[in-house]
């Protein structure tokens, strides 16, 4: 049996006859009325995919019939056959019908069954495009579902990451920190000194306005800056008196064995320049060590850490003195700017100390690595 099924609609029962005599040897189903509300009748009880009527009829004419079935069901494709080929029938049919073809009677009969199958392909068609269009508006929903699902899946394991980098940077940090103390410990008197010269120089980092990764590098550089005193020899280290001429040279080797140290480390690659020249001075002079670099020949955060190892070293105790007044490190700042520390580090020190006094070097400070790595 056929899914395809014509309705014709003609009063005149001659008319029927002899389309159904046409129609008897096609594939589709062909039913007949002779009334409008007949055929109104008709497709409300079945599907019916195309509909051919008459113009002239009783009761209801074809444009009005047509224009009926375009509102009740839109898709079912309309035809009119009719001996009446006046202007305005054809008008009416097509604006108020949106017939798909006006045949004329007579008709011819081949031409009037290959319009019916054009006519049933044109359904099919738009039935199909429906078809997909409902598809991809379906896939389109579940793809938008996949992306939103995507799009959370993505922001969680992103926050995870994050998260683990945090912790990461954060045992990283806490090692050396911890490499650190190991190297203060040796001596009484130095204990906390890194960690103190490193919270020193990140504020100077911070008052020049240096981007966040090298605040980062320049506290790093501050906390292993006497990584390589670990190589000296305790009893020059711990010496209560004076340092000879000789065990001062041996004391003035710890920036060349601290870059030494760590050399073979990756990740702290940024970071030996920065320890090996901690004590050049700033005119190049040979007071400086160990490569007599000058001006910005020398890394910043050695500048840096130059002038806070100074402040930190002056305010400590030590065994043959007790920590200096700020007064006098001020006037030290003074007297070798320009020759020992670059300026512009000696400045940024200076009002550091204007601002925080006393409080700028309190010896229990530590650097906050997790409010800094949270911003
Ligand atoms: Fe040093
Ligand atoms: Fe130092």
């Amino acid at each position: 049996m056929s899914d395809h099924t014509v309705l014709f609609v003609d009063d005149e029962v001659n008319i029927l006859r002899a389309i159904q005599r046409l129609m008897r040897n096609e594939s589709c189903e062909v039913l007949t009325a002779s009334r409008g509300a007949e055929a109104l009748e008709f497709l409300e009880s079945r599907p019916i995919q195309v509909v051919v009527t008459d113009q002239r009829m009783p009761e209801m004419s074809g444009v009005d019939l047509l224009s009926a079935i375009r509102d009740r069901q839109p898709d079912i494709v309309r035809m009119m056959l009719t001996g009446y080929t006046e202007m305005n029938v054809a008008v009416d049919a097509i604006n108020r019908g949106e017939i798909y073809r006006l045949i004329t009677k007579p008709w011819n009969d081949e031409e009037l069954k290959a319009t019916l199958r054009q006519a049933f392909d044109h359904y099919d068609l738009k039935g199909e495009i429906r078809r997909l269009n409902q598809v991809t508006r379906e896939q389109n929903f579940k793809l938008q579902d996949m992306n939103r699902t995507l799009e959370g899946k993505v922001r969680e394991r992103t926050k995870q990451l994050a998260d683990k980098h945090q912790e990461l940077r954060i045992a990283y940090v806490q090692t050396i920190r911890a490499l650190a103390e190991a190297v203060d410990a040796k001596d009484a008197y130095t204990r906390g000194h890194s960690e103190r010269v490193g919270v020193y120089a990140s504020k100077m980092a911070r008052s020049l306005g240096l981007p966040k990764e090298l605040i980062e590098r320049v506290y790093i550089s501050g906390l292993l800056h006497d990584v390589g005193k670990i190589g000296v020899r305790d009893a020059v280290i711990t010496k209560p008196d004076r340092l000879t001429p000789v065990e001062y040279d041996e004391i003035k080797e710890h920036p060349e064995i601290g870059a030494r140290i760590l050399q073979p480390v990756e990740f702290l690659s940024d970071v030996v320049p920065c320890v090996r020249h901690h004590h050049e001075w700033y005119d190049g002079s040979r007071n400086g060590y160990p490569d007599r670099l000058r001006g910005d020949q020398i890394p910043l955060p050695s500048r840096i850490i130059l002038v806070s190892d100074t402040v930190e070293a002056m305010t400590s105790d030590r065994p043959y003195r007790k920590g200096m007044p700020l007064e006098t490190v001020v006037r030290e700042l003074h007297k070798f700017s320009g020759s020992q520390f670059d300026p512009r580090c000696v400045d940024v020190m200076l009002h550091l100390l204007e601002d925080e006094g006393e409080n700028f070097i309190q010896k229990n400070q530590k650097f906050d690595i997790h409010a800094f790595l949270e911003v």
